[in-house]
């Protein structure tokens, strides 16, 4: 691990580390007491929140969307992001620092410096944080909600240096993350990265990830998202992390809204309109995919290096999907394209304007340029390393009205294995705006910097639309332990069929299922029942103590309580489904 980059784990010297501590750690015999419970679920419709790696806040407003939660503080090192958070979201405060600066400047009024492993260099930038920084520091204790997305440049596989010394420094950025769990111990953490992530590293990262999480006593749920499903157009699968700590309930997955399969086959049944064939519709969801069309195809036609930030939108907007973007915005902004240069140009108008075209669209012939030089229209490393580059597919491609966007990346460039950033029928890259689209942010979203900036911004956020869905589902966790409270306070007793699950952290779920006027709890340890315990006519406070008295056994402490699948209470007449 490089000097600069540490882990630190609180050893809780004070009473105040010590409840901290507690947050997410669990001790056998603990159990949680009936007011706490009740206090924790009513006041809690907004959960105070730290975002970490923030960038300019895709994921912050899709969980400001869905209500769930607020960010109140961000931390982001680079300043032309950081100022679109400020922008975007000007009611949290923004650290424009590295992140191990702002621990160890909480650490450090908090009066745990000691437990503080960092470099000399944090050391002394964290000194230099101005009193109105210094007392707007979040603490522990207030922050309900930790979530982030670590950089990512270093597990994806577009990225080529991914062996190199800054590629190394940018993923043990996870360990930061994971110190400000540690530190914090906050109700729910969430983390987000590239697909990638999961088998970087013979799944290594991943699993130590999993593993300190655990140890720190969250229950943790992941899985592999893909936004398109979510109503974005574009091709993004995101590996995310859940954490929750034992007293609250673990956010489900949300379900597809979209269709979103890859198609098996295209045929074309009128001019320039295709039909494809998914293969499956096992993954099927209630709505249509959201296409090019739908997302961009109202904006008026610009150039090559068009420049004007703002302008009118000249047009209705043609979709459902426009409609709800733009909002009541009157002028539209950042409909601006990066330039090309002279050669790019030509090889772009030399794209055939119909689906899937390509470099390999293009004719084998000379060009000259306006200095005289004869050049390859063809970019001689195409051919030439196709073999071992899946055939460049989509260098110079063009995209399609009825297909979607490839994934959004950080900066747009036809000559790369994600260059399909061609406008259907206009010969320019898309502009800033297009790819905001893309990506689900509303045209009222402001991006910072230069135009690289602000394709960086948008490239590097999570689609708000995919955090949105995650946040209705931390949402119901909410609401389901909201209910449960209640019951419990309402002291209803239990008669009827339970069903409840206890998951193995990190593997499969397992379940079991309650019998009528008994109820079977147990949980599975290496393929066998450690104790099927039977009672009959529980009431409700009893099986939640139990179940959490069993997940803190510490024969189990890679177990966690997954939840009370249907409880019925059919002589009070009314029903609570799963906490
Ligand atoms: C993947 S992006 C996060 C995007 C964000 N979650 C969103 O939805 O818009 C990662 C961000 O972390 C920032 N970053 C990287 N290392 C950092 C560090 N040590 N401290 C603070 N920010 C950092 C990068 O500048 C980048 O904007």
């Amino acid at each position: 691990m490089p000097a600069h980059i540490k882990v630190i784990y609180s050893s809780g010297h004070t009473a105040d580390a010590a409840a901290r501590k507690k947050k997410g750690k669990c001790k056998k015999g603990d159990s949680i007491s009936e007011p706490e419970l009740v206090n924790r679920t009513s006041n809690e419709k907004c959960l105070a929140t730290l975002d970490i790696f923030a960038g300019c806040g895709g994921l912050s407003e899709g969980f400001r969307q869905s209500g769930v939660s607020s960010t109140k503080w961000a931390i982001e090192y680079e300043e032309p992001a950081a100022n679109a958070f400020k922008a975007n979201h000007p009611e949290a405060l923004v650290f424009i620092d590295n992140c191990n600066v702002i621990l160890r400047a909480i650490m450090e009024r908090c009066g745990d410096i000691d437990d503080c492993i960092s470099t000399t260099e944090a050391a002394e930038l964290a000194s230099k944080l101005d009193e109105h920084e210094l007392s707007s520091l979040p603490l522990p204790g207030q922050v309900d909600f930790i979530n982030g997305g670590p950089p990512c440049q270093g597990f994806s596989a577009m990225n080529r240096y991914a062996t190199s010394a800054w590629s190394k420094v940018q993923r043990e950025m996870i360990l930061a993350f994971l110190s400000f769990a540690d530190y914090f111990r906050p109700r729910y953490f969430l983390m987000e990265n590239v697909r990638n992530f999961v088998s970087f590293n013979k799944g290594k990262t991943f699993r130590l990830t999993l593993a300190s999480l655990l140890e720190m006593g969250y229950q943790v749920r992941f899985g592999i998202l893909e936004a398109g499903a979510f109503g974005v157009s574009q091709s993004r699968k995101r590996a995310f992390i859940w954490a929750a700590a034992p007293e609250d309930v673990l956010p489900e997955w949300p379900e597809p809204m979209h269709v979103f399969s890859t198609p098996e086959l295209k045929i074309k049944l009128s001019e320039n309109v295709q039909y494809a064939a998914v293969r499956s519709t096992a993954n099927g969801a209630p709505l249509r995919a959201i296409t090019v069309r739908d997302t961009i195809g109202e904006l008026p036609a610009v150039g090559n290096g068009a420049s004007r930030t703002n302008m009118e939108y000249q047009s209705e907007p043609i979709s459902w999907f426009q409609l709800k973007i733009r909002g009541n915005m009157a002028v539209l902004t950042d409909h601006i394209s990066k330039e090309m240069n002279q050669l790019n140009l030509i090889r772009c108008k030399n794209i055939p304007k119909r689906p899937g075209s390509d470099w390999r669209d293009l004719l084998d012939e000379k060009i000259k340029l306006s200095n005289g030089q004869l050049v390859d229209l063809i970019p001689w490393c195409l051919p030439n390393t196709a073999k071992r580059n899946n055939q460049w597919k989509g260098a110079f491609g063009r995209l399609d009205w009825q297909g979607n966007f490839p994934t959004s990346i950080t900066d747009p460039q036809p000559m790369r294995k994600v260059g399909m950033c061609f406008h259907p029928d206009q010969d320019r890259i898309l502009t800033v705006r297009e790819f905001a689209r893309s990506q689900g942010f509303p045209d009222s979203y402001q991006f910072f910097g230069s135009i690289i900036h602000k394709h960086r911004q948008i490239g590097n956020a999570v689609p708000p639309p995919l955090a949105f869905a995650l946040g209705r589902k931390l949402k119901e966790a909410l609401e389901q332990l909201l209910d449960l409270s209640r019951a419990i306070a309402a002291g209803s007793r239990w008669s009827g069929a339970v069903a409840c699950r206890v998951g193995m952290a990190g593997s499969s779920t397992v379940s079991l299922s309650g019998r009528y006027s008994r109820v079977s709890v147990g949980v599975e340890r290496s393929g066998s029942w450690v104790k099927p315990a039977i009672a009959s006519s529980m009431d409700l406070r009893a099986i939640l103590k139990f179940l959490l008295s069993h997940c803190r056994d510490k024969n189990m402490a890679a177990h966690s309580l997954v939840g009370v699948a249907r409880i019925r209470v059919p002589k009070v007449g009314w029903e609570m489904s799963q906490i």
